[in-house]
This record gives C-alpha cells, sequence and structure tokens, in this order.
C-alpha cells in the first residue's frame, strides 16, 4: 500500500498573530513574522484508511479523538485530489506536543505537504497556504524557511525575508514544562478578542511592529530585532492577561529564564526572547554567545531541557527506508 512521509518544522513568531478576523475560515487579524527552526521535527506518514470509514488521526503513538484542526485542510485538500479516500495519518513529534512549541504548525503543515505529494497535486504556495491556515493559522509560516512573513493585507500570502543561512542566528528553546495547556491558542484568542480592553491597540501596532522587524531583519540588526520583538512579546501577553478571564501562560520558571536573559544582556551577550501560548522562553541569539546561554539557563533556572536549534527549512518528503 502507498504511504507517505514527510516532515516539517515548527516556526516561533517574532510579530505574532493573536486573534482572528475571521473564526470560521481560522483567519489571523493580523500578519505575522517568524523564523523556521531546523532541530525540531514533526513526521508525518499517511496512507489510505482500509480498516475504518473515517480519517484516523494518531499523535506520538496515541489516537486522537478531536479531528478538528485537520477535517477543514482535508476537506479542501480533496477538492484537488477528488478523492473522498479516508486516511489514517501518524504523526510524530521529537518535541513536547500543545505546550506552546507550535506542534500544530509542524503536524499541519507536514500533513498538507504529505497529502501534495500522495496524490501528485503540484499546489501552488497559495494553496498550500490556505489548506495549512484552515488547520493553524500559524501552520502556512511552516511551509517556508528561514524568515518567514505572512502578510494579511495580501490575502495570508507568506513569503521568505531571508533564506536561513543568510543571516545565522541560533535558537534555544526554553522547556519550562511538558504539561500540555490549559487554553488552547484558539479558545484564548476568542476571549481576548472578546474582552480584551487594549484588544484594538493590539491590532493597530501592528503594521509598525512588521515594518521594524522587516527592517531589522534585512538589515541583519539584532538591536533593532530585539526591541521589535519583546515589544511584540510584552503586548502579546497584556493582551491575554487583560483579557476576563484573565490569561497567564508564564510560570516562575519562565520569569528565571527572563531574569538571566536580562543578566546575561547586561553582561555584553547578545540575545533576545519571546514566548508564545505557552511557558516556554525561546531565545534567539549571535552563535557566539549561544554555548554560554545554554550553559547559564541550565545551572541558574529549574528548566528541564534546553533545545538547541538553528535556523530550518521548507517541510519535505522522506524516505523511510
Ligand atoms: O497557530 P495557532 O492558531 O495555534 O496560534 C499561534 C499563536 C501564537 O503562537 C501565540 C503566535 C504566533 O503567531 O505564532
Amino acid at each position: 500500500m502507498k504511504e507517505t512521509v514527510a516532515i516539517a518544522h515548527p516556526n516561533f513568531a517574532l510579530v505574532k498573530y493573536w486573534g482572528k478576523r475571521n473564526s470560521n475560515q481560522n483567519r489571523p487579524a493580523m500578519s505575522s513574522i517568524s523564523v523556521t527552526v531546523d532541530t525540531m521535527i514533526s513526521t508525518t506518514k499517511i496512507f489510505k484508511n482500509t480498516q475504518l470509514n473515517q480519517h484516523q488521526l494518531f499523535i506520538n503513538g496515541i489516537e486522537e479523538s478531536d479531528l478538528s484542526k485537520i477535517l477543514p485542510p482535508l476537506e479542501y485538500l480533496s477538492e484537488f485530489s477528488r478523492t473522498d479516500e479516508n486516511l489514517v495519518i501518524e504523526s510524530q513529534n521529537n518535541f513536547p506536543t500543545s505546550s506552546g512549541l507550535a506542534s500544530s504548525a509542524s503536524g499541519i503543515a507536514s500533513l498538507v505537504t504529505a497529502y501534495e505529494a500522495h496524490y501528485d497535486l503540484c499546489l501552488d504556495i497559495n494553496h498550500k497556504v490556505e489548506a495549512c491556515m484552515l488547520g493553524s493559522g500559524s501552520a502556512p509560516r511552516s511551509l517556508i524557511g528561514g524568515f518567514v512573513l505572512m502578510d494579511h493585507k495580501n490575502n495570508y500570502r507568506c513569503s521568505q525575508i531571508l533564506k536561513e543561512p543568510e543571516w545565522p542566528i541560533d535558537v534555544l528553546i526554553c522547556i519550562t514544562s511538558k504539561d500540555p495547556k490549559e487554553i488552547s491558542s484558539r479558545e484564548g484568542m476568542e476571549i481576548s478578542k472578546k474582552t480584551s480592553p487594549i484588544y484594538q491597540d493590539w491590532l493597530d501596532i501592528n503594521d509598525k511592529h512588521i515594518n521594524l522587524a522587516m527592517n531589522a531583519i534585512k538589515d541583519k540588526d539584532m538591536a533593532g530585532l530585539e526591541n521589535v520583538t519583546e515589544e511584540n512579546c510584552k503586548l502579546m501577553h497584556k493582551v491575554m492577561k487583560t483579557s476576563n478571564p484573565s490569561i497567564s501562560y508564564m510560570t516562575d520558571v519562565t520569569h528565571s529564564c527572563l531574569a538571566e536573559i536580562e543578566n546575561l544582556r547586561s553582561s555584553g551577550h547578545s540575545l533576545f526572547y519571546t514566548i508564545d501560548a505557552g511557558p516556554q522562553v525561546k531565545i534567539i541569539c549571535d552563535p557566539k554567545s549561544t554555548e554560554i546561554i545554554r550553559d547559564t539557563i541550565i545551572d541558574k533556572t529549574s528548566v528541564i531541557d534546553v533545545v538547541y536549534a538553528g535556523l530550518g527549512g521548507p517541510p519535505r518528503i522522506i524516505d523511510e527506508d
């Protein structure tokens, strides 16, 4: 039986999206900029389901009953494959799932890539963006390597700002907890959109943050990218906090990582952080400082682990043999 396997990497947003324009079609209300990372991988295998008359999804070997993130992309893609074949989808992550490490982005991007190859579709990038976005608002960015812009004013077009080797920076992912998050991004965003008094400010600042980050990336300006990334991250977490009910994904370990980042910066190291809908801290740094940053975070905080990554490339099909 034909089996197709694809891998994709997660991406971390430097300028983030938090809030949908349209919940039914899962469309973000703003543009975003991200980096795709190399060592973290979702591997997704698909093949025809000969046992059951429905799709089945297994994540890290466990069957998922909630198919809400994969059914819309599969339905969209079936218009191109012109088949209603049911699939078994087996996805593995080499990193914790559903805890703010963008596993849905890499999971969906690997599924869309596997599907396209399985049915020989040769889709253009805009159709792949659309398929990914129906599953997760950040997943389209995982279709591209390096620094990526997803432009909500241009039909969510995803484009590469710099290729992964053009500006070698490192990403250290501080794993502060492996527990799945209590409030999904999807739920959290809806709460913020409806209740945060500063949600409109958050929408209004998006253009400015996108421009600042675009320029900093094109100029390879670490200090410029630090300012806009941290300001954007702090504002997103303020939107979450001022929501009703108030949403907080950070823990004491998250805060202790932030304190060590300030200390390292005061000692002259070039680094900055971002935090998504989870307690993990992602540090972006000059490769010259990677080792000392990693050692300091491990020595001085109670992180579970610090995962090292460089910038990663786009998804690809792999031959399992
Ligand atoms: O991909 P989603 O819809 O689960 O949302 C991700 C949201 C953030 O990670 C918090 C920000 C972003 O732009 O990735």
